[in-house]
């Protein structure tokens, strides 16, 4: 059985008063439910959400990572860092990462090797944008997303690799995959991830205009494992819905 996870991705928002009231209304809603519940603040806000969330069986995750312990990278925040403000999940290639900061594939590849070797969650986006989808070549585009970030040999527990399935023409633009969109693209990556690196209980979220009123039906599929969520992240009334669905 592979246990589902709610992620939230505030991204860069939600301030430090945001994040108090999110943690003060959000309450025990984690620990009362069965469900693994992940949140990824804003670096500046990591140690605030940690200790918020402390004994509530929150697990707090990093957007990014730089694939260093430490050194003389302006800017940058790496591994050691995560570590010391009590991280243990890292979202590596999100879209946003991609489009906006021209984060290349071999930097991804990196990445993921060093979530590997720091022993970390990896929480992996992978997704086609619209011309993509359009043309047909979806599938293309995640095997190579897929084959060029993961090393052939993986020693991620299953339950330290996960997946995100994010077509770009779904974040926050309000158009949500029909959930039989993204199950074919989920039964896709599972194939990919049992045959190619031996992974067969690794959980796949969807991520894209994930909200109270469309997460039932994306979550009636085995294939789907959770959600990865935005917009819909940033207030608890409406991340404790999507927990509690
Ligand atoms: P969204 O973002 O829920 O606002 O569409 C999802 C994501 O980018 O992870």
């Amino acid at each position: 059985m592979r246990r589902t996870i709610i992620a939230a991705n505030w991204k860069m928002n939600n301030l430090m008063k945001d994040a108090i009231t999110f943690f003060s209304e959000f309450g025990d809603t984690a620990l009362k439910s069965e469900n693994e519940v992940i949140i990824a603040p804003a670096y500046p806000y990591i140690p605030l959400a940690s200790a918020l969330a402390k004994k509530q069986n929150i697990e707090i995750a990093a957007q990014d990572v730089y694939p260093k312990a430490e050194g003389a990278f302006t800017g940058m925040v790496g591994g050691k860092m995560l570590a010391d403000i009590g991280v243990s999940a890292v979202i590596i290639g999100h879209s946003e990462r991609r489009r906006i900061f021209g984060e290349p594939n071999d930097l991804i590849r990196e990445k993921v090797k060093f979530v590997q070797e720091n022993g970390l969650h990896l929480i992996f986006c992978v997704g086609e944008t619209l011309p993509e989808r359009e043309n047909g070549s979806m599938f293309d585009v995640l095997k190579e997303q897929i084959h060029s970030a993961f090393d052939d040999n993986l020693t991620l527990a299953p339950e330290k690799i996960t997946v995100a399935y994010e077509p770009v023409w779904a974040i926050g633009t309000g158009v949500t995959a029909t959930p039989e969109q993204a199950v074919e693209m989920h039964a896709f990556i599972r194939k990919i991830l049992k045959e190619r690196y031996g992974y067969e209980d690794s959980r796949i979220l969807y991520g894209g205009s994930v909200k109270p009123e469309n997460l039932q039906g994306l979550l009636s599929h085995e294939d789907i494992d959770g959600a990865l969520v935005g917009g819909a992240s940033l207030k608890a009334s409406s991340f404790m819905k999507l927990v509690n669905f």
